[in-house]
């Protein structure tokens, strides 16, 4: 089984660097496909903490190859900074492979992505600040910096005048000058060029070699610039088909999909979501449980129940294979649980989740209820130690997904995730 591919299968925050960092383990190559430092997770081996922003924690592993795709936005300083942070660590980034064809986030992006939030007023995105959709703006609209650019000094010094002309007006008063920004870039380039290749050349000779390879998602399904809750979304494809464009590989290439979701629902920034409990004990008890806290932003996570309407979406626009579900254990001190199975749209029942934002913001979850377990998940080694209403649960989802539950995982640490199916073996 050559390729699979992992996707947040909800709002982004399911655990997805975790479940990477457990698969990455019988691959030969891990790769990022699309985001940039709006993303982040924390994976923790052996009581030391390593956190990422846009290096796949593939990286942790001595003999991967990990590789940034074309689909990625790198913002130049915070790559350097977390490759310096690594190597404090003493992990080995040398075998760090950043496409050619992705695009630089420029410090002007950020100072764009502020003024587009101030301007919204309360019906901001809640974006995380980090330059991320003017990045992807400007690579649409062809005038953005792929980091071949700083290779050819005077055709990079006429690109970042068309960027400045192009946004003048917003940027007017802001003091990043053509020739600081061109230092700003040039400097960075010149640290980042031993990383800098053909990325979906090398990805498609592992695969041609017969090597494993992980597309590893950020974000999640429901912040999807065209199958996300619209316009609250991010301003790339997290869905697996972005792995195809981000990566450079072609849908044949691809063997499984592995959706990660966690046993409740989080979301961060503005937007639509049914089953949040804003105002319920129950929502700030998940939050407290789970630390729902952003790697990213530090920003508190909105919580509610798991939401089968949005997964079942989920496994339908990736075509999930496979699910992994995390954070199992911080249901543990429930005495019921809730799982939504339909919404009720202006009256009308109904199990598909709505793709017009307006019928979204109205979807009263229609709950099933589950009993708890009050009991620890976390001492589990195998399937068969949980609480049986801890299996009960995870088996209502699989019927109502008719996915198989692949991974599941009860804490932080990197043995806290236990495996069903060798997702690299064929089924
Ligand atoms: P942007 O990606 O910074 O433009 O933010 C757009 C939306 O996506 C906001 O609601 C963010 O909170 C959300 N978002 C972006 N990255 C992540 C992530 O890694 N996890 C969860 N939410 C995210």
């Amino acid at each position: 089984m050559p390729a699979i591919v992992i996707v947040g299968a909800q709002w982004g925050d399911e655990g997805k660097g975790k479940v990477t960092d457990y698969l990455a383990r019988e691959a030969d190559t891990v790769v990022r496909y699309q985001g940039g430092n709006n993303a982040g997770h924390t994976i923790v081996v052996g009581g030391s903490t390593y956190r990422f922003h846009l290096i796949p924690s593939g990286m942790l592993h001595r003999d991967k190859t990990c590789v940034l795709g074309n689909g990625v936005v790198i913002d130049p300083e915070e790559l350097l900074a977390e490759l310096d942070a690594l190597a404090a660590q003493k992990v080995d980034t040398s075998r760090l492979i950043v496409s050619s064809q992705a695009h630089y986030i420029l410090p002007t992006h950020q100072v764009l992505d502020r003024q587009a939030e101030a301007r919204k007023g309360a019906a901001k995105i809640g974006t995380t600040g980090r330059g991320i959709g003017p990045a992807y703006q400007d690579k649409v609209n062809r005038c953005g910096i792929r980091l071949s650019d700083p290779a050819h000094p005077e055709r990079l010094r006429q690109k970042l005048a068309a960027h400045l002309e192009e946004h003048r007006a917003d940027l007017a008063g802001c003091d990043w000058t053509l020739d600081r920004l061109l230092a700003h870039l040039t400097a960075a380039h010149g640290r980042l060029r031993p990383y800098i290749g053909d990325a979906s050349m090398v990805v498609n000779d592992v695969l041609d070699r017969g090597g494993r390879v992980l597309f590893e998602g950020a974000q999640g399904t429901l912040l999807d610039i065209d199958h996300g809750t619209y316009p609250f979304v991010t301003s790339s494809s997290p869905t697996a088909g972005g792995a195809c464009l981000g990566a450079g590989i072609g849908p044949t290439r691809i063997d499984r999909v592995v959706g990660v979701a966690k046993a409740y629902a989080t979301r961060v920034g503005s937007g639509p979501f049914p089953t949040e409990l804003a105002t319920d004990p129950v929502g700030a008890k998940l939050r407290e449980r789970g630390k729902e806290f952003g790697t990213t932003t530090g920003r508190p996570r909105r919580c509610g129940w798991l939401d089968l309407v949005a997964l079942r979406y989920a496994v339908r626009v990736n075509g999930i294979t496979q699910l992994a579900i995390t954070k199992l254990d911080v249901l543990d001190e429930f005495e019921s649980l809730q799982v939504a199975t339909a919404y009720k749209v202006n009256g009308t029942l109904t199990r598909e989740f709505p793709t017009a934002i307006e019928d979204l913001e109205v979807a009263e979850p229609v709950y099933e209820t589950l009993p708890g377990w009050r009991a620890s998940c976390s001492a589990a080694k195998t399937w068969s130690d949980l609480p049986a209403e801890a299996t009960a649960y995870v088996a209502r989802l699989e019927d109502y997904l008719r996915v198989p539950v692949a991974l599941l995982s009860i804490g932080a640490e990197r043995s806290a995730t236990f495996s069903r199916l060798a997702l690299w073996e064929p089924l």
